[in-house]
């Protein structure tokens, strides 16, 4: 039986991988540790959450005493840290508290693990820390080209650069003491159970209740969309069979521009849900400040070493994502009626 130290798990992409390995696996056992912040939330987790597998503590990973207890008192086998503030627009309005959650919660997490795992030659074998970062480190491309795992990094917003900053903790973990580290950089992802302060869910949920759909600038910025459960296949893999301390990127080659994106969400609803809309309901508002151009993954890497390719193209996910957001109408009303309608407000001025 084996242990995953799961952080941020109540969050979007957690949650999904939560699911996944529980489905997957008969021999695990999943501690959940989430502060319930905002974007955390136990809903996502119902379907799970009598299952004898699996525990969840509420804790902050900045918490040393807690997570050093929970390291204690658990023989932990693997950490995947989720855990982080994960939006670029509250990242511009308070860097802080993206630094303290992002690189000292990180550190905090490396060093009980290390207390823990060490032995006096090294470490403990089959144990293994997963740092869940973001294509966002390597900064912006142009027209053309791909990040690859050697390109620099080169974050802009406060975002990224805390996730650049806990990377580059999670590889001295791994020069200096040799733990066994791996870090996976994976594209933007969608899919259930996402705050709807991004792109895609934010779109569904305007849509459906006839708001306006802001598109930062011209529209023309580039993602490489990545569907949540080809993630955490992907995640599972570089876990089993990742070479020990090295970067995997996760993405397929499925770059959109977000008007395209907007368009394909209107165009769904249209046919399928209410006629009445029309794209005269996309409001171009001000830019994101210090806004990328364009993220594209070369995931040459992963599919050479792991086998790992995408299973699920943009145009079968994105229609995925929209029917699950209209079958949970409820998931998406709880969520609404809090903290995001208070950001919308202050985000939008309305
Ligand atoms: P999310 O915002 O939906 O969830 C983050 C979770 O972390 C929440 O449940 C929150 O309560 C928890 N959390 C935040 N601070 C914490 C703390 N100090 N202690 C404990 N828990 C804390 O984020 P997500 O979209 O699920 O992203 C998960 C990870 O994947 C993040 O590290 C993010 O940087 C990375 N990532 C996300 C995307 C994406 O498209 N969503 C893309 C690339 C990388
Ligand atoms: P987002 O979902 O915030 O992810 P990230 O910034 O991490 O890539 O944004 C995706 C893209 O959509 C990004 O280029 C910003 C843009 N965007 C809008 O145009 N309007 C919006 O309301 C939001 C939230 C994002």
């Amino acid at each position: 039986m084996e242990t995953y130290l799961i952080t941020g798990g109540a969050g979007f992409i957690g949650s999904n991988f939560i699911q996944y390995m529980l489905k997957k696996y008969q021999n695990i056992k999943i501690i959940n540790i989430d502060k319930l912040t905002y974007a955390g939330n136990l809903e996502n987790l119902k379907s799970i959450e009598n299952n004898e597998k699996y525990n969840f503590i509420q804790a902050d990973i900045c918490d040393k005493t807690a997570i050093s207890k929970i390291f204690i008192e658990n023989d932990i086998d693997y950490v995947v840290n989720f855990a982080a503030e994960s939006h670029v627009d509250r990242s511009i309005k308070e860097p802080e508290v993206f630094v303290k959650a992002n690189v000292l919660g990180t550190v905090t997490l490396l060093n009980a693990a290390k207390d823990t795992w060490k032995t006096e030659n090294g470490f403990k074998e089959y144990k293994k820390y997963i740092q869940i970062s973001t294509d966002e480190v390597y900064g912006s491309l142009g027209e053309t080209g791909y990040f690859t795992e050697t390109t620099p990094l080169d974050p802009h917003s406060p975002y990224s650069s805390s996730k650049a900053s806990a990377d580059l903790i999670v590889k001295a973990y791994y020069d200096t003491y040799k733990m066994p580290i791996n870090i996976t950089r994976c594209s933007n992802n969608y899919g259930p159970y996402q705050f709807p302060e991004k792109l895609i869910p934010l779109i569904i949920n305007n849509c459906l209740n006839n708001k306006e759909l802001p598109v930062y600038g011209d529209g023309l910025n580039i993602r490489d969309w990545l569907y949540v459960e080809d993630h955490c296949e992907a995640i599972d893999l570089v876990v089993q069979k990742g070479r020990i301390g090295e970067v995997y990127n996760i993405g397929g080659h499925n770059e959109r521009t977000n008007i395209h994106i907007v368009k394909t969400i209107i165009d769904y609803i249209k046919e399928n849900i209410d006629d009445i809309i029309t794209y005269d309901l996309i409001k171009h508002v001000e830019d994101r400040k210090g806004h990328d151009r364009r993220y594209g993954i070369d995931p040459t890497k992963i599919k050479k070493e792991l086998g790992w390719e995408p299973k699920t193209t943009f145009e079968e996910g994105i229609i995925k994502t929209i029917k699950w957001y209209l079958e949970n109408g409820k998931w998406m009303n709880n969520v609404t009626n809090g903290e995001y309608q208070e950001y919308y407000k202050k985000m939008y001025n309305k």
